[in-house]
């Protein structure tokens, strides 16, 4: 990530080969008036030109980006992530875009670790290498708050926050055979170490120690990979907690749908299915590394989904470990069966709340399309207060019902306690969560469903890069914040 930092500089006379100026609606232009109006800049929402600046200001080349008059956090956070793509070939930038306050700059500096993003650690061709642009090695945010000491804590947490989304984006990205689940606890534990120290706490169960805790959900749904399923917990307990909280991630390092396997195209992108566990684990790092007073308990649970001689059938039925049966209908929903072990351990520690977040259904996508999270859950005002956090930290989400009709069909099983799929194929999120429900006793839980928004098929768009996008991150490190009552 380029180095950021603060400076009381004028956008004029900045040193920097690109200059990065947010211009709001009648704001005066002053010596660019002329060639903005030439170049057809006029202001409106997106809009962005950059040209050779001609001595007009100090920096050789200015990218122009139209910014609404009163611009939120979000707003800036998509326009510096815009102004640095398009700066291209700069070693260095300065980026002027007004901030309002302090959690503007924060979200400026988001914007540029995030926009600068990328992953070539499978490129080796020096002819893509050549084409690809220069890393950006620093960027200056230009700003009269630059002297303020809550501007640079401000610059640090968006960097240790910008470093987590990153992180989770370079797991999705993986190619799946090289992740598989004994491979991931590797570089889970690498990370965790080279991030938080010691302040994390790493324990892994491999499948023995699975069988004998009873986890038949995780055992599973791993059974028919040559690679066996891990749970990893991190435990980060700081002294002065203020409220403690579970949280678990789906982490199917590639899901092929088991013997009720997938159709080619539907496989295509099915490395994407651990991001939930890939979110978590990066928030977690995150939060500690913040030194936010709360406690957290993240559980991924790692299985790769494959068909096989020794994989689960539909008609099986899995003993959880919650003590509760599970009659398996396709082996497709597989994330559930990962995520009710999690849950129920995740109860077991008796935390005062807990949040999943899992790339759990296609349905979800049909109800909220791809740039938006589903938040489900058994209490209204704990989804209220993740709902308010991902609003904060500029991830689209909305909330969905849990009703009864789900219920009813999640208790109808004939021959264990519960169903694993809803024969109808409607309301596919709702049943998920439903069955999820059943697993995480009476703490207040929501459940995240990222299917839509963990992985962007399309081309970059400001913040958001191809493949994966680290989605869930920004929300639960927001959310201990607001637990920590820290904002
Ligand atoms: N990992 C998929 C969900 C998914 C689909 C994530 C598309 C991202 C993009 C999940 O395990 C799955 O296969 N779900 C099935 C459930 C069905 C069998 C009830 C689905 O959504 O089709
Ligand atoms: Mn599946
Ligand atoms: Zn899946």
């Amino acid at each position: 990530m380029p180095s950021v930092t603060l400076s009381t500089s004028k956008p004029t006379t900045a040193s920097a080969d690109v200059l990065i100026l947010g211009i709001r609606g009648d704001e005066d232009k002053g010596d660019l008036a002329e060639t903005l109006d030439l170049l057809g800049f006029s202001g409106e929402k997106g809009q962005s030109v950059r040209f050779p600046s001609g001595g007009l200001v100090k920096a050789p080349v200015v990218v122009a980006l139209a910014l609404p008059d009163e611009p939120t956090a979000e707003d800036l956070r998509r326009a510096a992530a815009r102004g640095i793509r398009a700066a291209k070939n700069a070693t260095t930038v300065a980026i002027a875009l007004h901030p309002a306050g302090v959690d503007e700059v924060e979200a400026i500096a988001e914007g540029i670790d995030l926009g600068a993003y990328r992953f070539d650690t499978y490129k080796t061709r020096s002819a893509a290498k050549d084409a690809a642009p220069v890393e950006i090695a620093s960027a200056v945010i230009l700003t009269p708050f630059a002297r303020q000491t809550t501007a640079t804590k401000a610059v640090e947490r968006a960097s240790t926050v910008a470093l987590a989304v990153n992180t989770a984006r370079d797991w999705v990205n993986t190619p799946p055979g090289d992740k598989r689940p004994a491979d991931l606890v590797e570089a889970i534990t690498t990370h965790v170490t080279a991030a938080a120290g010691t302040a994390v706490k790493v324990s892994v169960w491999d499948e023995k120690r699975l069988a004998k805790e009873r986890c038949g959900g995780i055992l599973g749904v791993g059974q028919g990979s040559d690679s066996p399923p891990r749970l990893v917990t991190l435990s980060y307990e700081p002294e002065n907690a203020v409220a403690h909280l579970a949280l678990v991630g789906k982490g199917i390092t590639f899901d092929s749908g088991g013997l009720s396997i997938k159709p080619g195209a539907s496989m295509q992108t099915m490395k994407l299915d651990m991001a939930g566990a890939a979110a978590v684990v990066a928030a977690t790092v995150a939060i500690a590394t913040l030194g936010l007073p709360v406690r957290i308990t993240a559980y991924a649970c790692l299985a790769e989904n494959m068909p096989s001689g020794r994989a689960t059938r539909p008609g099986d039925v899995l003993h959880m470990r919650s003590g509760a049966t599970v009659e398996v209908h396709n082996t497709d929903a597989e994330g559930r069966l990962v995520l009710a072990d999690g849950l129920a351990l995740a109860a077991e520690a008796q935390p005062d709340h807990i949040v999943d977040v899992a790339t759990l259904t296609g349905a979800c996508i049909v109800a909220l399309g791809s740039h938006t999270s589903g938040i489900l859950g058994n209490d209204d005002d704990f989804s209220e207060t993740v709902l308010a956090a991902s609003a904060a930290a500029g991830e689209s989400m909305w909330r969905l019902p849990i009703t009864e009709e789900m219920k009813g069909i999640v208790t109808s099983s004939t021959v264990a306690d519960l169903r694993q799929h809803n024969p109808k194929p409607y309301g596919g999120a709702l049943f998920a969560a439903a069955f999820l429900r059943e697993f995480v006793g009476d703490v207040p839980w929501a459940h995240l469903d990222i299917a839509g928004p963990s992985f962007n098929e399309g081309s970059a768009v400001d913040y958001t890069p191809v493949g994966g996008t680290g989605t869930g991150v920004r929300t639960l490190v927001r959310l201990a914040t607001e637990l920590a009552g820290s904002r």
